[in-house]
């Protein structure tokens, strides 16, 4: 079978990307304590751009500094400069292999953070979230609770954020931003999914403020509304920019799928140049990481169909790893990309075997969440099929020995000029 969907080029803004298929963002926890690249974080990204996708989206960079205490373990940080270059040696790593790589910019955690200092997460309201074990992947959550000897599937009550806090972070983020086109950056997107800091504000679960941040949809949605304006002031078409987003809360008293569709054509018409779709969140957990290799039902390619009617720009869906009905799935409009997270660990030469035509020489992820479970825990994902992970930086070929293109990332030049 011909995969010519999938080796279209597709422009996202004014950046076009080779081929249809994205590495899905993935926290490998491969940074220093305090935040900076590591060679194993070059090494992991430009070894899957040799592979051949065509699109690399970042693990989620923390922009704050107020938010950078509260991660699981590890994260990149981009809070201040002294992270540019660290960032900007990934950046040329991927671009050494041909393919775009976007910075996927993380505003917080909220009431999913945890503080080994002890300090306590803020949130839009103090409600801890909850963690419904029936909509957890069998034996995830439960493994990870039992080598943490806890049993309660509540989080820590967090304290509500003041309106100074919310206008800052706003602020701090749009900087963040400006950073991440010093380092190079093809294209920013915001992390907002996953039951994370915008989706905490969405959802009226966790968000029972009665100020202009709670209430009604409008209010909301105020906060990722925010976050998207002071973004694209600061960038100023330097570099596109796209946002991350939950279809469904999947929970009582969460959001819709129609609330979502509201949300996404608002950003549409601020100026976002494409959305990358997931679903559910920690307290879903089953939405968020499909549980099933068969991708037949694939859920979120019919949530990404619902919710294409109401965009232009093109829209990222996550899970889809067989390449037949990714091919289909492109063909027939109901998604512009997909993208690979789990099946990416798994084989990072997932686009060179389709379009060389050695579909069955793919290796498939086995979904044994030994990735998730060990990066839950602060150690190095490995892969039960896959031997290279976590040892990429081992591989001298990953590291670009000469610039290619030009000395300057033309974004930055776009940048100064705009
Ligand atoms: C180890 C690991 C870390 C992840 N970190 C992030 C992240 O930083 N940002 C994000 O938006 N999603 C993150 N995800 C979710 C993936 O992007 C993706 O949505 C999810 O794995 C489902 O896709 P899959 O079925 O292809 O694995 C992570 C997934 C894994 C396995």
């Amino acid at each position: 079978m011909a995969f010519e969907k999938l080796f279209e080029p597709i422009k996202i803004g004014d950046v076009e990307i080779s081929n249809r298929i994205a590495v899905s963002p993935m926290n490998m926890t491969f940074s220093t304590q305090d935040g900076y690249a590591t060679d194993q974080n070059i090494a992991w990204h430009a070894r899957r751009a040799k592979g051949g996708f065509g699109l690399i989206i970042t693990d989620a960079i923390i922009a704050t500094r107020l938010a950078a205490p509260f991660v699981f373990h590890r994260n990149l940080y981009l809070y201040d400069e002294s992270f540019i270059p660290g960032l900007n040696r990934i950046v040329e790593a991927v671009h050494n292999f041909g393919a775009k790589i976007f910075a996927q910019l993380s505003i917080g955690f909220g009431r999913q953070g945890h503080a080994l200092d002890g300090s306590k997460p803020y949130a839009p309201s103090q409600i801890p979230m909850e963690i419904d074990i029936e909509k957890t992947p069998k034996g995830l959550m439960e493994r990870v609770y039992l080598i943490r000897g806890r049993t309660d599937p509540r989080g820590e009550i967090p304290r509500e954020m003041t309106i100074e806090e919310i206008l800052s972070e706003e602020q701090r983020f749009a900087e963040a931003c400006g950073r991440a086109i010093i380092a190079g950056f093809d294209g920013i997107e915001i992390h907002a999914p996953h039951g994370y800091l915008e989706h905490q504000f969405l959802s009226p679960r966790s968000n029972r403020r009665t100020d202009l941040y709670g209430g009604p949809l409008e209010n909301r949605m105020r906060f990722i509304v925010e976050v998207t304006q002071h973004a694209l002031m600061v960038v100023k078409k330097a570099v596109p920019v796209g946002v991350r987003i939950s279809a469904d809360e999947h929970m009582p008293q969460g959001f819709t799928l129609d609330e979502v569709k509201v949300v996404v054509k608002k950003l549409q018409d601020l100026g976002i140049s494409y959305l990358n779709l997931s679903d559910g969140s920690y307290e879903a957990l089953k939405y968020f990481f499909p549980e099933s290799m068969d991708h037949v039902e694939n859920h979120l390619l019919k949530e990404a169909k619902e919710i294409k009617k109401v965009l232009d720009i093109p829209v990222i869906t996550p899970s889809v790893h067989d390449p037949i009905i990714a091919e289909r799935a492109i063909k027939e409009g109901e998604t512009d990309m997909i993208s690979l997270g789990r099946q990416a660990i798994a084989d990072p030469d997932w686009p060179n075997k389709v379009r060389e035509g050695n579909v069955d020489k793919i290796r498939r992820c086995t979904r044994d969440w030994i990735c998730l479970i060990r990066a839950l825990l602060g150690l190095y994902p490995r892969c039960s099929v896959n031997p290279e992970v976590g040892f990429e930086e081992q591989n001298p070929e990953l590291f670009p020995n000469k610039r290619k293109g030009a000395a300057m990332p033309s974004s930055f030049v776009k940048w100064q000029q705009s």
